[in-house]
This record gives C-alpha cells, structure tokens and sequence, in this order.
C-alpha cells in the first residue's frame, strides 16, 4: 500500500504515511490556462490509501481526478474533511441533498472509505462502498489538558454537540454542559440564556466545525459576561470562512485551536493517528 493525498492534505498525508510507516506518493498538481484542473501521480502501488479533504469547489475537484488516476489500485479514501456535508437534508423544497450527491460521487472507484469527525453520521449511508467515522475526542482531549486549565467546563454550544462535549471530557475527567443555540443566518446564531454558571471558569467550547466563528464568538461573550475567567474555543475542522478566525481572536477567545483535516497555523493536534490505526484496523 502507497500513500496519495490531495494538495489541501499535504501535510496530513505525508503525516499518516509516516505513521503507517508507509511510502508516499508525490503527485504534481496544476491548472490549464481556462482553470481546469490537471494531475499526475507518481507510480502506484496495488493499494492505495488516498488521503484527501474537499475544503472547497477546486479540491473537490482535484479529488475526483485523483480517484480516476487511481484507477487499478484498490482506494481506501480518508476523507478528513467533507465539504457540503453539513446540507444533510432538503431543507426547503428544490434543494439539493448535497451531502448525498457529494458521497456518491465520491464513491466511485473506492473500496472504503474513512470520515473523521463528519457533521451528521446519517450522511455515510450515502456512500456507496463501506463507511466509518472516527472521532478526534482524544486528540482534542489531550489538547486541552495542555492548556494549564483549573478544572476546564467543556462546553458544547448546542445540543446537537453535547455528545461530542461529553466524549471529550470524559477522556479528561471533566466537568461538560451545553448552550442552546437557534441559527438566525449563514453567519449569526442566538443563543439562549443559559443556566451555565461561568463565574471564575476556565471554559473550553467544542465543536466539530468552526466555520465563521458565529457561533462560538457570540457563545464566548456570553460566557465572559458571565463572568468566565477565560474562554478558549476547540473544533475538529477549522474552516474559518469570512474572517472568522480574526472574528474569535477579536471575541477575546484566549486561545482557538483546530485540528489538521483542514491545514492551517490553528492546527493544534493532528488527525494522523487515529486516521492510522483506523486504517490498521
Ligand atoms: C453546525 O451545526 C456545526 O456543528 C457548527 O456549529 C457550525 O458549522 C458553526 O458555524 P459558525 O462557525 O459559522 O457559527
């Protein structure tokens, strides 16, 4: 087995082949004067673990491309991060499910496929070769524990991120809770009036995406206005769209960290290891 990434998981390929103790395949990438994308990889194995995040339009595209170069060896595709898998269902009528149109496509040519993390566990039954999710809980754990938190309150800024919260404090003996949260826009969230109580504590809010940073600056606030001795913000996929890592930093978050499925300065802790031994499995 041969390890291929994409060019937006670089550094997260190279990462999980050298955990696998694997040999990495170099692949040039680059685009023809209309904006077509083109590939080519190095010489294949009969395996190949194709490492590959689809962070936008153009590195999707780059994934179905290299799906196709692939051709002859059997793929089993990491996909850290997946791009429109937060449209999970019709919302309102003469939408697409993007999130199935996305799997589908990406399942052709592919023998299994691993998510890390992905917005709704509903969304791998889309996959039309076998899918499993894993989750970076104790990566984001052993994160936090370097913070030199007192006694850390993991917070989830909903309900729908509560499981997640527990599962990561329970790897640090931590106290959990959630916020309540209504979405009013792509960009701005409410959040309810919460029985949280943050007098003097030092609160870490998780999520798996940061996308604009709606969401956890106006949880952030709340919580400094509740008197929290500070607030730091973790999360799986850091997408940052529209500033929105400036937009927490300007929050006064004390620290904003994400992992490496999507790459950028945030990335705190990596998805290589669990990503390898869930290939190992
Ligand atoms: C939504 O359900 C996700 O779990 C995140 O809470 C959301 O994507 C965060 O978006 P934003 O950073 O734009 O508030």
């Amino acid at each position: 087995m041969k390890v291929v990434c994409t060019e937006k998981s670089q550094i997260l390929g190279s990462k999980v082949a050298k955990a696998l103790d694997l040999p990495l395949v170099y692949s040039q990438f680059k685009a023809f004067p209309d904006g077509e994308l083109y590939l080519k990889t190095g010489v294949l194995d009969n395996e190949t673990l194709l490492v590959s995040s689809t962070v936008d339009n153009q590195s999707l595209v780059q994934l179905l491309l290299m799906i196709d170069a692939c051709e002859g060896s059997e793929i089993t595709l990491v996909l850290p991060y997946m791009g429109y898998a937060r449209q999970d269902k019709r919302f309102n009528d003469g939408e697409p499910l993007s999130a199935r149109a996305i799997a589908r496509a990406l399942s052709t040519g592919v023998s299994r496929i691993i998510t890390v993390n992905i917005h709704e566990d509903s969304v791998l039954s889309h996959f039309r070769a076998p899918a499993e999710d894993i989750t970076l809980a104790p990566e984001m754990a052993r994160w936090i524990a370097s913070l030199g938190c007192d006694e850390p309150l993991i917070l989830a800024p909903d309900k729908g991120a509560a499981a997640f919260a527990a599962k990561i404090a329970e790897y640090g003996g931590w106290e959990t809770d959630h916020l309540s949260k209504t979405r009013l826009s792509g960009e701005e969230v409410r959040i309810a009036p919460t029985s949280v109580d943050a007098r003097g504590r030092d609160i870490v809010i998780t999520d798996d995406i940061i996308s604009t940073g709606g969401t956890l600056a106006t949880a952030a606030g709340m919580l400094k206005d509740g008197g929290a001795r500070s607030v730091h913000a973790a999360c799986v996929h850091g997408v940052f769209a529209s500033g929105g890592f400036a937009r927490l930093a300007a929050a006064g978050l004390a620290s904003v960290a994400s992992s490496d499925t999507i790459e950028s300065a945030a990335s705190a802790y990596s998805a290589a290891g669990m990503i390898a031994a869930a290939v190992k499995k």
